[in-house]
């Protein structure tokens, strides 16, 4: 995707920013978590999240799940916008198309997504209701054009009021060759690695 694309189409500067800390910061409250019960779960349009879960998912070899809605959002960056506003706008919840059973057993679930009108995707938001995941904790991290996490970690909050959220990793774009090094030094804060 463009970028100038992206400013042009879209007001994005103006709206509200979070901090990029989540609502918690580590992990020293829980103990030691049994890795088995980590899971890295996103949502990607244009693939910048995919290639940072993968990344995520390298450096701490846990499982993957994509969030994949039943109804593709179009290919068409113009047409996306409009049909995530609109999404957005109505609080969708677009059904999706592979939800797992297995999902409930994590503890940790890594939630990525492209922040999308300075907030999650609904299909985010469709997958954070389909399991109940109080208790447990999420880990947001987010790929943006300029906006880092925006409204999205406290959509996320709003969402599972019952979970403990860790630190967030704003990424731009995809993130380009400090990713790695990146994702190291943020699992090393929130002791995932
Ligand atoms: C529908 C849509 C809305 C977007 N809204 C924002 C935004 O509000 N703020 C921002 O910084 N970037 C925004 N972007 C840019 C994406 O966050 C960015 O391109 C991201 O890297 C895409 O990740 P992906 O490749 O995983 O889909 C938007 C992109 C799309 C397609």
């Amino acid at each position: 995707m463009d970028r100038r694309d992206f400013l042009k189409a879209a007001t994005f500067a103006a709206m509200g920013s979070m901090l990029g800390k989540g609502l918690a910061g580590g992990l020293s409250a829980f103990g030691q978590v049994d890795k088995a019960n980590i899971l890295v779960a996103y949502f990607s349009w244009s693939g910048n999240t995919r290639g940072i879960a993968r990344q995520i998912q390298q450096q701490t070899g846990r499982d993957i799940f994509e969030i994949v809605p039943v109804k593709p959002y179009s290919t068409n960056y113009n047409t996306c916008l409009d049909e995530a506003l609109r999404d957005q706008r109505g609080q969708a919840r677009p059904p999706l198309k592979n939800l797992g059973e297995n999902i409930g057993k994590y503890d940790v679930i890594f939630i990525g997504y492209p922040n999308w009108w300075a907030s999650i995707p609904m299909p985010v938001a469709a997958f954070l209701e389909s399991y109940d995941f109080s208790g447990k904790m999420l880990v947001p991290f987010c790929s943006h054009g300029g906006g880092r996490l925006g409204q999205s970690v406290a959509a996320i909050a709003k969402l599972c009021p019952n979970s403990t959220i860790l630190e967030a990793l704003s990424v731009h774009y995809s993130g380009g060759s400090s990713l790695p090094g990146d994702i190291t030094a943020w699992l090393g804060r929130i002791s995932l690695l």
